[in-house]
């Protein structure tokens, strides 16, 4: 059956068109090794899994299917804390005017520290990961964090951030009016912004969050060499503002910038900024208006980064936009798994790399694509699960009540 996603073959395959030197600034080895060193002082730090399902694999026809479980990153549910923790950390390494250095997690929570930098209050707009991830590494830290949520975040999304300490204020409007009012309050009371997302003339807290995600890979790459793999074929990585998918493009098109992997970048149907950016086909960012309804709450975001685009736009080779049931399904598949295969808990946003991914091998889909992604037994695939159970109640609405279940026409048929 024909499939219901919409796609782009970016510069229509053509690979010469990549360019990989912002991406090698951006994210050069040394950056992904501090933030490692960085990451790996906070008490409690393991590696999260990197979980291969041999037997979807089989089913699927392809080499392996590996994804790293970010749902178990230090008892956060999300990837998010990476990127918030390592900025806060580089922050405060800039406000002491102590750059240079590699600060040890137990001099930021000495008192010394805390003397050296005075009163200072953390902000940031979230869809809900973020902001827990930032408060968590604030209530760490001890410093006050103000989180920003839109009208439409739920009840347990908020209380999660509350949980660690920050204040949390409600904006009218989506994601991207949560933002404006973050930032534009921080201006007021001198508090500092740490957003994921980047705009004109605030780019280096994003961009350190960004390089923060980094560790994530290079605990990948540990992983996959341990299985004798030397890189993944194709990646299939899920955007709001894009911040994670340019960290994961961006980290692999550096370390292989004469053989990276394939790139897909995966989307909510109802809030494809980067994909509605590409498509315009100008290399500008545009804006996705509206109240971005979809079941991927992480994914709702209608602006894409403007310097994460730079590295997607350059590098990235497919782009595709889903409705929620593709989500829903990969969640299912990731709890209730193949027999031999571990069970993954994933969340709305942390299932669509998988449930595009099955798309992409079960629906009939185009020539031209299934020529560009040349999915195989060859193929080595890896993804982020980048969250777990985050909304308990949806959560239970998907899995157990069949919620944004699969259209008649893409169920398994006879
Ligand atoms: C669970 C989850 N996955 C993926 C993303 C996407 O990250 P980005 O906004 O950097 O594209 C988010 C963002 O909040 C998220 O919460």
């Amino acid at each position: 059956m024909k499939n219901e996603f919409k796609y782009i073959i970016h510069n229509n395959g053509d690979t010469s068109r990549k360019d990989p030197s912002k991406a090698k600034e951006m994210f050069p080895m040394e950056r992904a090794w501090d933030a490692r060193r960085f990451h790996r002082q906070i008490p409690n730090y393991h590696m999260t899994p990197l979980a291969a399902l041999p037997n979807l694999s089989q089913l699927l026809g392809v080499g392996g299917i590996y994804v790293k479980d970010e749902s178990l990153r230090l008892h956060m549910s999300s990837f998010k804390v990476m990127g918030g923790s390592y900025a806060v950390y580089r922050l405060v390494k800039q406000l002491l005017g102590k750059e240079d250095e590699d600060l040890s997690y137990e001099y930021l929570l000495s008192k010394e520290c805390h003397d050296a930098l005075g009163d200072v209050v953390f902000c940031s707009a979230t869809d809900g990961n973020h902001g827990r991830g930032l408060a968590w590494a604030c209530q760490k830290l001890n410093h006050p964090c103000k989180i920003y949520v839109h009208s439409e975040t739920s009840q347990p999304r908020i209380d999660a951030i509350k949980r660690f300490g920050a204040e949390v204020t409600v904006v009218q409007g989506n994601y991207d009016d949560a933002v404006r009012q973050a930032a534009a309050d921080a201006e007021k009371n001198g508090w500092y912004v740490v957003s994921d997302t980047s705009w004109e003339g605030y780019e280096e807290i994003p961009t350190w969050i960004m390089q923060g995600y980094t560790s994530i890979l290079l605990e990948a790459q540990e992983q996959f060499s341990g299985m004798g793999i030397v890189k993944p074929t194709h990646v299939i990585v899920q955007a709001g503002v894009g911040a994670l998918a340019a960290a994961v493009v961006g980290f692999y098109s550096a370390l292989f910038p004469n053989d990276p992997p394939l790139f897909i970048v995966a989307e909510p149907d109802q809030a494809a900024c980067i994909y509605e950016s590409i498509a315009a086909g100008d290399g500008k960012c545009h804006t996705v208006e509206g109240d971005l309804a979809t079941i991927m709450a992480g994914l709702a975001c209608g602006e894409p980064s403007p310097i994460a685009f730079d590295i997607l736009k350059n590098n990235a080779d497919i782009f595709i936009q889903a409705p929620d049931n593709v989500a829903a399904r990969g969640m299912r598949i990731l709890g209730c798994p193949l027999h031999g295969d571990p069970i993954v808990i994933s969340g709305e946003s942390g299932a669509l790399p998988l449930g595009t991914l099955f798309a992409l091998c079960t629906d009939e889909i185009d020539e031209e694509l299934k020529n560009v992604l040349k999915l195989d037994e060859n193929s080595q695939i890896f993804m982020i699960n980048t969250e777990g159970n985050t909304d308990p109640i949806e959560f239970r609405r998907i899995l157990w009540d069949g919620k944004n279940p699969v259209p008649t026409r893409f169920q398994i048929q006879e």
